[in-house]
């Protein structure tokens, strides 16, 4: 079997791929090793910039996330026992937010493959990438597909990045001590925007998916057992760390799914060799404090859609030698914002009085400085 473009994962970054692709008249295989509906449904974070909402809606793919996402015009930063509104519109006119799930992405993108005979192998066992350096091929189930240019979008747990020989990747990493508890729970959202709460407690934040379904996350212990848990606990904690202003009160529902997300930060550099591209998680990692992480998936896969689309129009690999530096500006940016809000708003077993001053003398800034504020604005909605 033969295909222009070999691409590995069907999460965010492949999908979109094999999608933007196919407008430029360029053919994509995508291998992923789960199924349609585990991939569908794997609950990730839900936050557009606005830059990831144009590429959606220019590439026909965005009539559901217009009609069913949730525009936010800012969010709000709750500690010390006040809210501060950070308000994008006022700080970076004409950029903003929109609230909608990952895998409403995934499945949106998945039906418009699907709807245009793309080809995306779902449940293929025993993925390998060969000869990056000329005439790539991957190896599946007893398959072999050859191809010009092989996609590594299988995430930072995937095949690629680890086929790369030894000594040509650098490595940049940060381990966090703390983890995610994720919640998506039957209630109506208690606030109309996120909430990013710090308090004594550990970090928590409010976010929502519709106007019937709320997300919740719980900083706890690195490694945490979900069974230490129970639902009545999450709700406890949520409140101590959420009901600390003035007439708010959190509503409490069903809970209809929860998991532990680690926490990390990771660049590979560069995000190829050979043939052989990376893009998404497959080559960075964020912590989900600013919700970069999908939005930097898109970036990078807009990025190589215009470097194939160059390649495959004369020949050029002038952009495709680009692709790593073009990308990784855009990677650490996001990397600094969000280790910086990771660091702002948890708190840190290893930390001393002075330190917990710090975090605070710095929230006091962000919120009662327009130039601090402006800079938290920018990076979160997503720099140009
Ligand atoms: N063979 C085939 N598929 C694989 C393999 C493999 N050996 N290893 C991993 N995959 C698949 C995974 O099952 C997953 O569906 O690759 C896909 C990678 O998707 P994601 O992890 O969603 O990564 P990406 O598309 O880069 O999207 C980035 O995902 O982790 C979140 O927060 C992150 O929002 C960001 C987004
Ligand atoms: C989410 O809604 O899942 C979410 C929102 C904001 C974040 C991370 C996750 O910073």
């Amino acid at each position: 079997m033969r295909t222009q473009v070999g691409i590995i994962g069907a999460g965010p970054a492949g999908l979109l791929l094999s999608h933007l692709l196919r407008l430029r008249g360029i053919e994509s295989v995508v291998l992923e090793r789960r199924s349609r509906a585990y991939v569908e449904q794997r609950v990730r974070a839900g936050v557009l910039e606005q830059a990831t909402v144009d590429t959606l809606v220019d590439a026909g793919v965005g009539e559901r996330l217009l009609r069913e996402g949730l525009p936010h015009g800012g969010i709000e930063l709750r500690y010390g026992g006040a809210g501060h509104r950070i308000d994008f519109e006022e700080l970076v006119p004409g950029r903003s937010i929109t609230v909608y799930g990952q895998q409403e992405v995934v499945k949106d993108l998945i039906a418009a493959r699907l709807a245009d005979g793309g080809d995306i192998r779902f449940e293929v066992d025993d993925v390998a990438v060969h000869s990056l350096s000329a005439e790539p091929y991957v190896t599946f189930g007893g398959e072999r597909l050859d191809c010009d240019v092989i996609a590594g979008c299988d995430g930072f747990h995937g095949v690629c990045r680890p086929s790369i020989p030894a000594g040509v990747l650098t490595e940049f990493e940060r381990d966090y001590p703390f983890a995610w508890l994720g919640v998506l729970a039957r209630v109506k959202p208690s606030a109309e925007e996120l909430v990013y709460a710090r308090s004594e407690r550990g970090f928590a934040l409010h976010s929502m998916r519709s106007p019937e379904v709320s997300r919740f996350y719980l900083q706890v212990a690195a490694g945490e057992d979900l069974d230490a848990w129970p639902d009545e606990r999450i709700w406890a904690e949520l409140r101590a760390r959420l009901e600390t202003v003035p007439d708010f009160t959190l509503a409490t529902g069903q809970i209809i799914e929860k998991g532990v997300t680690s926490m990390r930060s990771y660049v590979a550099e560069p995000m190829q060799y050979g043939r052989l591209y990376l893009a998404g998680d497959a080559a960075h990692i964020v912590p989900p404090t600013g919700a970069k992480g999908l939005n930097l998936a898109v970036a990078d896969v807009r990025v190589l859609t215009e470097a194939l689309a160059g390649f495959y129009a004369d020949g050029s690999t002038e952009l495709l030698d680009g692709y790593s530096r073009d990308c990784l500006k855009r990677v650490w940016r996001a990397q600094h914002f969000s280790w910086w809000m990771t660091t702002l708003l948890h708190t840190f077993d290893s930390d001393d009085a002075y330190g917990r001053r710090l975090q605070t003398s710095y929230l006091d800034y962000v919120t009662s400085s327009a130039a601090a504020a402006t800079t938290l604005a920018e990076n979160y909605v997503g720099m140009a």
